[in-house]
């Protein structure tokens, strides 16, 4: 498919015809295409000073850097500024290495932190495969995800505890050495999975008794995704060190986020931190941030996700009630899950990752497809749809976009097993 143009929520390809961007692209054009004031901004950054090295301040650099102490999780101060989420997971798991004297990192098997060798090693699902063992770092493990549809530890929500957090302290005493542990705080690609309410505060009391770094992936579920500048706020908790991308400059130009707390900032005055990258703190990706962050702000975009949210929901509830092909609708703020199953009972996807993994036609993609000849893109991965449209997005056209995918999901319905 050949893009073409694209303004808003919708994409233009080669021909003219126009599509619904029902996932943001990769879940990143979080303010939609053609923002005017982000443009401007790139024009103007390249007109007054296109790059300077990493060692030197600039105004953007200072700017961005007063704005992310207003918008961060409070506990947020200091900024280590790359091109993307892979690339800021890395430098995560130096600082957290360097500060701690530890090795290991826990990360789950739900999980996708990027595709460099540091952040595919921590990544847990199949796209790691390929790397093993050679092509990725060792010291990361795996530990449960907080997935109360498919609890991987076999429990049920009333009777569960914390169980899947409690398992991740039985390894960190188990193992020794753990340096950090990472999460996406909401499960991104790998199903938008919304963890129980106890499960971030006993996460993060438990690394803090055991002096274990607490890193959030906040990569997707940051900028106003799920209703709140950053997902974390909804427990409450905060994290030693904040990573992000994509909705930072709503994917206008590449930048990635690595944000540390005050005492692992301090740390760092007396010992080199030793990593940096010819692009680090580029003044082209700075002010368009500054641009997207005000832009934000004016449009109150986060509450807008928010208020959304309940529209959205019940949308995709009347889909669940009619399809007996959903197994499960999941989200928060304007970012959804519709997770297909051959059977509701048994709760069988219509794929697994090895089928992804195996290059399997999935009847995800064939769903995807349908909604692509009627004029709307979704993300499909393995047996579900990833729903993450930009935050200006209307009713009218979630309605558009709802109602092709209650058209297409009757080829799921048909080879349900009832
Ligand atoms: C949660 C999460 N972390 C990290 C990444 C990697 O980011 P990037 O593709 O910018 O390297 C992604 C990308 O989708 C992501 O979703």
């Amino acid at each position: 498919m050949h893009i073409a143009d694209a303004e808003g929520c919708e994409l233009v390809d080669g021909n003219g015809k126009h599509y619904l961007d029902f996932s943001a692209q990769l879940m990143c054009s979080n303010l939609g295409h053609k923002n005017q004031a982000v443009i401007d901004a790139i024009a103007e950054q390249a007109q007054e000073l296109a790059y300077a090295m990493p060692g030197y301040a600039t105004a953007a650099r200072a700017e961005l850097s007063q704005l992310l102490l207003e918008v961060l999780p409070k506990n947020m101060r200091k900024f280590f500024f790359c091109t993307g989420g892979a690339e800021a997971n890395e430098a995560a798991f130096k600082i957290a290495r360097m500060y701690t004297g530890k090795n290991k990192i826990i990360a789950r098997y739900r999980s996708y932190h990027g595709s460099t060798s540091g952040a595919i090693a921590a990544t847990g699902d199949p796209r790691r495969w390929a790397m093993e063992s050679a092509g990725k770092l060792p010291n990361v493990l795996f530990g449960p995800e907080a997935f109360c549809y498919r609890c991987p530890l076999g429990h049920t929500k009333a009777t569960c505890g914390t169980a899947c957090a409690d398992y991740i302290e039985h390894m960190i005493v188990n193992e020794s050495d753990v340096a950090a542990v990472i999460v996406e705080p909401i499960v991104g690609t790998n199903g938008v999975i919304v963890p129980p309410d106890e499960y971030m505060p006993r996460l993060r009391e438990l690394c803090t008794k055991h002096n274990v770094l607490l890193i959030a992936d906040e990569v997707m579920t940051g900028w106003g995704r799920t209703g709140k500048w950053f997902a974390m706020e909804h427990w409450g908790v905060e994290p030693d060190i904040l990573v992000t991308a994509k909705g930072i400059t709503s994917a206008y130009v590449p930048l990635g986020l690595c944000a540390t707390t005050q005492a692992i900032a301090d740390y760092f005055e007396d010992n080199l931190f030793s990593h940096g990258h010819t692009y680090e703190a580029h003044p082209m990706t700075l002010k368009p941030a500054v641009a997207t962050i005000k832009e934000m702000q004016r449009m109150a975009l986060v509450d807008r996700a928010a208020e959304l949210a309940p529209y959205m929901e019940s949308k995709l509830r009347e889909l669940e009630a009619k399809h007996v092909c959903i197994g499960q609708v999941r989200g928060k703020g304007l970012f959804w899950a519709v997770d297909l199953v051959k059977n509701r009972t048994t709760k069988e996807p219509f794929a697994t990752y090895s089928d992804k993994i195996n290059g399997k036609p999935l009847l995800v993609d064939q769903i995807a497809a349908k909604c692509v000849a009627d004029g709307m893109t979704i993300q499909a991965w393995v047996s579900h749809f990833v729903i993450a449209p930009p935050l200006i997005i209307t009713r009218e056209q979630i309605d558009f976009g709802v109602a092709l995918l209650d058209k297409h999901l009757v080829l799921a319905d048909e080879q349900c097993i009832a």
